[in-house]
């Protein structure tokens, strides 16, 4: 079973293969913000510092958006992401 860990709220949860990031942060209490829940307003920007190959790949609509938002090689957002495998994660600033 995937672990996540969000070290900006020192949790660590296990979730179910596939399960949505979006799903797992309503369920538990993160810091991870959301806004529109469809990749368009950057709300819940995240910086993935393990385990990126473990994401869902990224779809053309979130990586325009975050060049769009300078955003770090590593930064990805919440709301487009499934876990496949462990990682680590933290609120982008
Ligand atoms: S909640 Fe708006 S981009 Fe993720």
């Amino acid at each position: 079973m995937p672990k996540v860990e969000i070290t900006t709220d020192k949790l660590n949860l296990d979730v179910k293969e596939g399960y949505a990031l979006i799903d797992m942060c309503e369920d538990h209490d993160t810091s991870i913000l959301f806004g529109c829940r469809d990749g368009a307003c950057g709300a819940c920007m995240i910086k993935v510092l393990e385990g990126a190959d473990k994401i869902s790949p990224m779809q053309d609509d979130e990586k325009d958006f975050l060049e769009t938002m300078a955003a770090l090689p590593n930064e990805r957002l919440a709301c487009q992401c499934r876990i496949y495998g462990d990682v680590k994660i933290a609120v982008s600033e």
